[in-house]
């Protein structure tokens, strides 16, 4: 540019200098001047428009920027909620496992505590009963240790086994038999007959738990 206007002025001074040809050297200026005003005029529109494309450049990085950025953010946010809601099952999870496991250890403590009173109730009924059948056996054998022994290791007369610690069966069916006057091992079995007449299935089972028991 500064190039370009020293040039017109040498030429303007060269012919200025020439006298005769003053107006085609002020023309020629001109003309010169005019091209200059242009090509500047240009080339201020091109750096103008170089500047508008930068800027819209510019602008659109910082929109892709600005965009991935709250992509990334929305992206975090989810990640953090699912994280957080991940969290508040798995203790929701563990809580409800906790209480289950305390309701079972609770029902199997009533349950064990049913079975023990349970057995306690069965054991002590049982004993009940074992201490009445052997009262009974007891008052039942009173009439038998005259001939059997008071511990059941006599033999009767001399004539019959010991009869402590025979089976309950075996012992059942004996004075069952004997009762109905089928039994007869050494010729007394008829006065063993008069012994079981009177006595009750009842009676017999406990007579003979008792003698068995001796
Ligand atoms: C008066 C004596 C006498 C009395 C009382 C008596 N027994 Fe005997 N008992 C005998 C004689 C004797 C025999 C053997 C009978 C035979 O020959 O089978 C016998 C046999 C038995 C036998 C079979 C033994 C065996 O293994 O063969 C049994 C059981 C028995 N007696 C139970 C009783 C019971 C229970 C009573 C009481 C309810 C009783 N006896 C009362 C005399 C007696």
């Amino acid at each position: 540019m500064k190039t370009t206007l020293l040039s017109l002025a040498a030429v303007a001074v060269l012919m200025i200098g020439c006298g005769e040809k003053t107006k085609d050297a002020v023309e020629a200026v001109t003309e010169t001047a005019a091209n200059v005003v242009d090509t500047t005029k240009e080339a201020a529109a091109a750096a103008a428009e170089a500047t508008k494309k930068t800027a819209e450049k510019t602008a659109a990085v910082a929109k892709e920027v600005a965009e991935k950025t709250a992509a990334a953010a929305k992206e975090a946010a989810v990640a953090a909620e699912q994280k957080a809601a991940d969290a508040a099952q798995a203790l929701k999870d563990r809580a409800a496992a906790a209480a289950a496991a305390t309701k079972e250890a609770a029902s199997n403590a009533v349950e064990a505590t049913k079975e023990v009173a349970s057995d306690a109730v069965e054991a002590t009924k049982e004993a009940v009963t074992a201490t009445v059948d052997s009262a009974a056996g007891a008052a039942a054998y009173a009439k038998c240790a005259g001939c059997h022994g008071a511990n059941g290791q006599t033999k009767a007369l001399g004539k019959s086994e010991v009869i402590a610690g025979q089976s309950v069966a075996d012992l059942e069916t004996k004075m069952a038999e004997y009762k109905a006057g089928t039994r007869n091992v050494s010729g007394m079995g008829m006065l063993m007959k008069g012994q079981a007449a009177s006595m009750s299935d009842a009676d017999i089972k406990a007579v003979s738990a008792y003698i068995s028991a001796m």
